[in-house]
């Protein structure tokens, strides 16, 4: 399973980057507002950090607005991936790109049906947003369940990115269904590797060798 980081923060990326285990990055409008930054130079900085895809996302509507802006957008770093929301301009707009060569991530995707219309458009990534979906009392690994599915029967090359995670256990699970991807937050990323009885455990093997070394004479 591949792991991008959800954030447009240049400091997080930089930090976690270090670990040798981020393999792209995915931002989306609020993310980069968030950041206070100009787009451009947001995502330039972050594509000299990761060699790995970096989604940026278009903020046009209209499908000719869309495909301009991805034309644009894909020429800012080769590693770039262009975020179309899924709608039906969306649908159009990634149809013609990805026959340009232009890699899509469809997002915002809240049912099978728009990931299967998604893939059969052309996208590279497709983005079920499991949190929003469970934040609604709805099931968001039901969902990639199925989207796993579907792209197996058809074998279509769409990868899944498990997105919107919330925690921990939304990785573990979007694995075992086999999401290709998952774009995680920072703070969700930095919790993986926690496990109390971990820091219990050393703090026991700690405390052995101290008194272990203090018997020897050391
Ligand atoms: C990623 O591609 C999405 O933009 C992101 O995961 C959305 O997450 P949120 O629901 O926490 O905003």
């Amino acid at each position: 399973m591949k792991f991008f980081l959800d954030t447009a923060n240049l400091e997080d990326i930089k930090h976690y980057a270090e670990l040798g285990l981020v393999d792209g990055v995915t931002t989306n409008p609020s993310l980069i507002a968030r950041e206070g930054k100009d787009f451009e130079t947001v995502i330039k900085s972050i594509a000299k950090v990761v060699s790995g895809p970096i989604s940026a996302e278009v903020t046009a509507t209209d499908a000719e607005g869309m495909i301009t802006q991805a034309q644009g957008l894909a020429k800012w770093a080769t590693n770039i991936v262009v975020k179309i929301p899924m709608t039906e301009a969306g649908l159009k707009a990634v149809k013609t790109l990805s026959g340009q060569g232009i890699k899509t991530n469809v997002t915002l995707v809240f049912s099978a049906a728009q990931g299967l219309l998604a893939a059969k458009a052309g996208a590279t990534y497709i983005s079920p947003f499991l949190g929003r979906l469970d934040d609604i009392g709805s099931d968001g690994l039901e969902l990639v369940e199925k989207l796993r599915q579907i792209l197996d029967i058809y074998d279509f090359d769409t990868e899944i990115i498990a997105a919107s995670i919330r925690g921990p256990q939304h990785v573990e699970n979007a694995a075992l269904i086999g999401a290709d991807i998952a774009t995680i937050p920072a703070a969700v990323f930095g919790k993986l590797w926690s496990h109390p009885l971990t820091d219990k455990g050393l703090k026991q093997f700690e405390a052995d060798w101290q008194a272990f070394q203090a018997k020897q004479g050391n």
